[in-house]
């Protein structure tokens, strides 16, 4: 288990465009065995390459419709995602790892498609609703050098923040 320190806002890795993934080698393989441990050590639900320093198109994201399975089965490791599908709306809060204590309220679609590489260079579609929807788009967008942040309609306030960690969920990605 590897576990990477997770850079924050102020660091300017956060805004650069990441690199797509042409060769599925080892350092790919340990790249994403990491953003896996480091991801449950966290307990957010996703985390993109460029947060731990590295530029290249790869996130891990847990499907939290799958929660009966352990945390390791629920995580879904995407290679050169793109979104190829997307519909409805929502609105609501959202975190960052890499912003701390902090949430912003956020308009996603409410389901999207994604089309991606999977560790062994096959390429797969994968639909997700919700907060999983939220996720993928969030850690895509983090691999084009945007956070939420830029798009936030508003950051929640003390008292908001303090109803939402009390229903223990964590919304950070
Ligand atoms: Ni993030």
């Amino acid at each position: 288990m590897a576990l990477r320190a997770i850079r924050t806002e102020e660091d300017p890795v956060l805004r650069k465009i990441c690199k797509p993934v042409t060769d599925f080698n080892s350092h790919i393989h340990t790249l994403l065995d990491d953003l896996r441990d480091t991801l449950i050590d966290s307990g957010g639900v996703g985390l993109a390459a460029p947060q731990v320093g590295v530029l290249r198109r790869v996130v891990v994201v847990m499907d939290i419709s799958r929660e009966d399975l352990p945390p390791e089965e629920q995580i879904i490791e995407l290679i050169n995602p793109v979104i190829i599908a997307q519909e409805g709306e929502q609105c609501g809060a959202e975190g960052c790892l890499s912003i701390p204590e902090k949430y912003g309220v956020v308009t996603r679609p409410e389901s999207v498609t994604v089309s991606a590489f999977d560790r062994n260079g096959n390429k797969f579609e994968v639909s997700g609703s919700s907060l999983t929807a939220r996720a993928f788009c969030h850690e895509i967008d983090h691999l084009d050098g945007k956070l939420y942040i830029d798009i936030a309609e508003r950051m929640l306030t003390d008292e908001e923040l303090q109803e939402l960690y009390s229903q223990d969920e964590d919304v950070s990605e």
